[in-house]
C-alpha cells in the first residue's frame, strides 16, 4: 500500500480583506479520520474547498505526497472524493448518467457504478432523472458520487444532512472503511458525524 500524507502548510483565506482563517496546519497520513470543527462562518467548508482544490488560498500551501513524491495540484481529483452542499449535479440527467459522466472525466470507476448505487441504496431509481429527486437521495448520489473511484482521500463536508436513519447508517459505514486504511476528512458540527472520527481540527481558534 502506498504512503500518503495530506499536510496544510501556514494555510490561510482571506475573502477581501476579510481574514476567515489564518496559519492553520496539519499533517494527516493514512488510517486517520478528522473532524472540522468551528462555529458558523469560521471556514470549515472554505478549508475543505482549498483541500480539494476547487478554491484558491490567499497564502502557505496543501501538498499531497504518495510514496514521498509531490501530486501536481492539477491531478489531486484522481486521489479525492468530496461531498458538499455547494456540490453541482445534473437536474437533467438520470443518476445513473451523473456517476457515467464523472466517471468518464477521471477514466475511472465505470465498473463500479452499479456497486455504488446498490450502497447507497439508489440502484431502483437510477435510471430517474435527478430533478425528480428528494433531497436525500440526492445527498445519496453525492456520496455515490465521492466514492465511485474508491479515492485515498474522502473528504465530506455535513456529510449526513437529509439523510434518514438508514443513509445515515451508510455513511457511518463508508467512513469506517475509510478512516481504516485511507484518509477521512468531515467538516462538521455534528455530534454524530464528529464522533465518526479520532481528532479534531478546530478553526475558532485560527482567525
Ligand atoms: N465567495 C465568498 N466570498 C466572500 N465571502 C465568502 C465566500 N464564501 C464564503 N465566504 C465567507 O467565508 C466565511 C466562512 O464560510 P464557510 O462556508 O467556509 O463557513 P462554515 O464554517 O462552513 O460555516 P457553516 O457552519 O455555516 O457551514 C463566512 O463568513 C462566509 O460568509
Ligand atoms: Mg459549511
Amino acid at each position: 500500500m502506498s504512503e500518503i500524507t495530506l499536510e496544510a502548510v501556514n494555510l490561510t483565506k482571506k475573502f477581501d480583506r476579510k481574514m476567515i482563517f489564518k496559519s492553520v496546519n496539519f499533517r494527516l497520513s493514512r488510517g486517520s479520520s478528522t473532524a472540522i470543527t468551528g462555529r458558523n462562518g469560521s471556514g470549515k467548508s472554505t478549508l475543505i474547498k482549498i483541500i480539494a482544490n476547487l478554491l484558491l488560498q490567499t497564502s502557505g500551501s496543501i501538498n499531497l505526497h504518495i510514496n514521498g513524491s509531490a501530486v501536481k495540484k492539477e491531478l489531486l481529483f484522481m486521489q479525492m472524493g468530496f461531498v458538499s452542499p455547494y456540490l453541482n449535479l445534473y437536474d437533467e440527467f438520470s443518476g445513473y448518467e451523473n456517476l457515467k459522466l464523472v466517471a468518464n472525466i477521471r477514466g475511472r470507476g465505470h465498473d463500479n457504478i452499479e456497486n455504488v448505487l446498490k450502497r447507497v441504496g439508489l440502484f431502483e431509481r437510477r435510471n430517474d432523472m435527478l430533478k425528480i429527486y428528494s433531497s436525500g437521495m440526492k445527498q445519496r448520489l453525492k456520496i455515490a458520487f465521492s466514492i465511485l473511484h474508491t479515492p485515498d482521500i474522502l473528504l465530506l463536508d455535513e456529510p449526513t444532512s437529509n439523510l434518514d436513519t438508514e443513509g445515515i447508517g451508510v455513511v457511518d459505514d463508508i467512513a469506517a472503511e475509510y478512516s481504516k486504511d485511507r484518509i477521512l476528512v468531515i467538516a462538521t458540527n455534528d455530534e454524530h458525524e464528529k464522533s465518526l472520527c479520532s481528532s479534531e481540527i478546530n478553526l475558532n481558534k485560527n482567525a
